[in-house]
């Protein structure tokens, strides 16, 4: 089969159409949210591998739908979506327009009725992510982005804001002046948790006042969605965040809408080492998409004695010098 071009206007054409749809999915998880928060139980709420991994019907609801205003619009195309993976449905990543969606990222949030939910639509193709849709409903923020032609941010029905908000990034000298997000996720085995708490301790923490080897960041946040953690870079209010154990659809709209606006993202530990003198830093290979462990850090101010990208790549390195890796389960 002939390779599919996708010119800049059909990326154009893909992105209205997912545009619509997430509105469309919006809808259906604010219909869902008021549903869960008028019901006396705790019944809509399903376990998926453990106690702390949920899932709602809504979360199914809403993949269905766009899964089926997907394949109407673009029958050729492939689809990988959070809940037809949980089903059993594992395409194979391949260089054909694929769709990769989590209908509803930020579920324990959803659940809560804490506002940071959204829907993430991405593409992928030739094996990189090229188009990021993630609307929070909640807040009527929408971000968008397509390789190459910028990203933005559209608040309600205002004027779409490019992004990063800030025209001229700020510099970051170091950890200490930085606002960090990182997440507990689902996975809490000993292992996991302790290497975690620690690495978390070590960023927080103060090393006048005994922490060995502790950043004092600024502080670290937990928003409780990638695809949001990854806008809030994009954006800039958040200066770094880095997880351990999400997957593709969590990301995959958010490398586009970060890298769009300076961002840097990368894979774990050994991908960075491996990597950071290269050309093919910053590329988000298969390799990165697929492999569950990401850092992304926002568009940095370069000054006379260090470009932007370099001053990217020495945040990353100090940040991985202090936290640990772990395996993912
Ligand atoms: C989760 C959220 C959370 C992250 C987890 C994800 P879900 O996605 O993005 O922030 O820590 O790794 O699985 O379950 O809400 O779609
Ligand atoms: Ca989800």
């Amino acid at each position: 089969m002939t390779p599919q071009v996708l010119t800049p206007s059909d990326l154009q054409a893909i992105l209205d159409f997912t545009v619509i749809l997430a509105k469309t999915a919006g809808k259906l998880i604010l219909d869902g949210s008021a549903a869960i928060h008028a019901s006396s139980g705790d019944s809509d709420v399903s376990e998926k591998k453990n106690s702390v991994d949920l899932v709602t019907e809504y979360d199914v609801k809403v993949e269905e739908l766009v899964k089926k205003e997907i394949q109407t619009r673009y029958p050729e195309f492939k689809f990988i979506g959070e809940e037809s993976y949980a089903a059993g449905s594992r395409p194979p990543l391949t260089d054909d327009p694929t769709f990769c969606v989590d209908p509803i990222d930020g579920t324990t949030n959803f659940i809560h009725g804490f506002p940071f939910v959204c829907i993430s639509l991405g593409l992928i193709h030739n094996r990189r992510p090229v188009i990021g849709v993630i609307y929070n409903p909640f807040l009527e923020h929408l971000y968008t982005g397509v390789k190459g032609q910028g990203s933005y941010l559209t608040k309600g029905s205002s004027a779409p804001l490019k992004l990063p908000l800030s025209s001229l990034p700020k510099p970051l000298p170091s950890l200490s002046q930085a606002l960090l997000a990182v997440e507990w996720g689902s996975d809490r085995c000993e292992k996991t948790i302790s290497a975690k708490s620690s690495s978390f301790g070590r960023l927080a923490g103060d090393p006048a006042q005994g922490v060995t080897g502790g950043k004092m960041a600024h502080s670290l946040r937990s928003v409780g969605s990638a695809a949001l953690n990854f806008a809030l870079v994009a954006q800039g209010g958040l200066d770094l965040y880095w997880e351990i154990g999400c997957w593709p659809w969590d990301v995959c709209a958010g490398i586009v809408i970060a890298e769009e606006a300076g961002g840097l993202v990368t894979g774990s530990h050994d991908v960075f080492a491996t990597t950071m003198a290269t050309d093919q830093f910053g590329e988000v290979t298969e390799e990165i998409l697929t492999g569950r462990k990401y850092v992304v850090v926002r568009a940095i101010r370069g000054n006379l004695g260090e470009t932007g990208s370099d001053a990217q790549k020495r945040i990353i390195k100090e940040f991985y010098d202090t936290v640990e890796d772990v395996e993912t389960n």
